[in-house]
């Protein structure tokens, strides 16, 4: 499932038609990453870089000018290194595979960026790209040099974050394609890992059935670093460890998606580990689903996008005061972020090549509305600390988020992790079978 080099074509084009005239936009894909001593991490494209190339390779440059014109400069073609490291697209493939109407070696990079930027108007780049500026920089300094043979070197420098922001923030039909297909592996990895769960197993033992499945079904790895968190490590938002010894009676909570195309998904469930809930933790894993709820209601065109999580955090401050964790009215308590104590996050972000994509959430100083093609999260949760002296021990350690990846369209939200269990009685139903 790929992106056509229409589709790529048709990317640039209206980039440059959404920038001043006489602009080039220089974008660079970085370089592979040394894990130690000859090993390498497996490379991945930069994301504004592959949304307008689609080109796979590390060290790659794009610059892009005219109507959108791309020349691509690449790893040449090598013989010996490809015997190594493996194929190469080199000039011919980047023009032939990648629709480049120009294509050059690393080796003439500066030759090609200088004619580039030669009398051009703006140059436009991630600000955020410190390598990339201080290229540039030397790049005009060049051209300033050549000024009597008549160079004439840029002046107006435009960072490329906002206009690419607000292109990869609407998601047309063969990215939202994508996208489902990774959710749908992504929901068959938690499924699987749901009945695959065991008290005494380790936490990676379960993080391994979702990666089989992830590969099993075509996604070659997570979008991030898998979630697999048992008892009060569930607590930790961003736990990786996954290294812990999952017993029984532990809630476990699962964060994983897997990414397609180089696009991501993004689900957590959280289950009992014995598959039966305790008391306890159903009454506070009913209090997330209803935030679920109440948040999805206001995933709709034209409703701003920090209304989910407001909704989320009445539904998440009723339920703490309602089972005691917090004591006092609802809008004090919210008003002074009471809640925070135990749902410290978010309810949702922006999804896409980046699992948490790019794009603005406020427009001048105002929450944002939402619009058809935007994807996005809803994840509410509840965190009690284990050391939270301040509730009844029965609470303290339970960790809980719910998290799908939800289509902002006309018909109303749709859910591209659909067929997930998340009500308890499916999840026990389903554990049981
Ligand atoms: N998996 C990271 C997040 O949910 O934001
Ligand atoms: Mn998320
Ligand atoms: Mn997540």
């Amino acid at each position: 499932m790929n992106i056509s080099t229409q589709t790529y074509q048709a990317r640039r084009t209206r980039l440059m038609a959404s920038l001043p005239d006489n602009s080039v936009v220089v974008v660079r894909t970085g370089e592979l990453a040394s894990r130690n001593s000859d090993c390498d991490y497996e490379f991945r494209a930069h994301s504004s870089f592959f949304y307008l190339t689609g080109f796979p390779e590390p060290s790659a440059y794009a610059l892009i000018h005219g109507e959108g014109d791309l020349t691509l400069i690449t790893l040449p073609k090598d013989a010996e290194k490809e015997q190594w490291d493996g194929f190469r697209f080199g000039t011919e493939g980047a023009m032939m595979t990648f629709g480049a109407y120009d294509a050059a070696p690393l080796e003439q990079l500066d030759v090609l960026a200088l004619a580039a930027l030669d009398g051009a108007d703006h140059v436009v780049y991630l600000f955020n790209d410190r390598l990339l500026r201080e290229q540039i920089a030397a790049w005009c300094d060049a051209i300033a040099t050549r000024a009597r043979l008549g160079a004439v070197a840029p002046t107006r420098f435009m960072d490329l974050s906002p206009s690419i922001a607000e292109m990869r923030l609407r998601k047309d039909a063969e990215e939202i394609a994508i996208m489902e297909a990774a959710a749908q592996i992504s929901v068959q990895a938690h499924k699987h890992a749901m009945r695959a769960v065991r008290p005494g197993m380790k936490e990676y033992q379960l993080e391994a059935e979702l990666n089989y499945v992830f590969m099993k079904s075509g996604a070659r790895q997570p979008a991030y670093n898998n979630i697999v968190a048992s008892g009060r490590n569930a607590c930790v938002l961003h736990y990786i460890k996954n290294d812990d010894t999952i017993n029984d009676g532990d809630l476990v909570l699962i964060d994983a998606g897997a990414e397609l195309g180089c696009y991501a998904a993004d689900i957590t469930r959280t289950f009992p580990a014995n598959g039966k809930f305790s008391e306890p933790q159903a009454a506070l894993y009913q209090v997330v689903l209803d935030a679920y709820y109440a948040g999805m209601e206001a995933l709709t065109i034209g409703s701003p996008y920090e209304a989910c999580h407001n909704a989320a955090v009445r539904v998440l401050t009723h339920g703490l005061v309602k089972h005691g964790l917090l004591n006092g009215e609802v809008h004090t308590l919210i008003e002074n972020k009471a809640y925070r104590d135990f749902y410290m996050h978010n309810t949702g972000h922006w999804l896409g090549l980046d699992v948490h994509d790019c794009g603005a959430y406020k427009i001048a100083g105002e929450s944002r509305l939402l619009e058809a093609g935007m994807v996005l999260t809803i994840e509410p949760g509840l965190y009690v600390s284990a050391d939270n002296q301040s509730v009844d021990a029965k609470w303290r350690g339970i960790g809980i988020r719910i998290e799908d990846d939800v289509l902002i369209r006309a018909e109303g939200p749709y859910v591209l992790t659909h067929g997930l269990p998340k009500e308890r009685h499916e999840i026990e139903a389903f554990m049981a079978q």
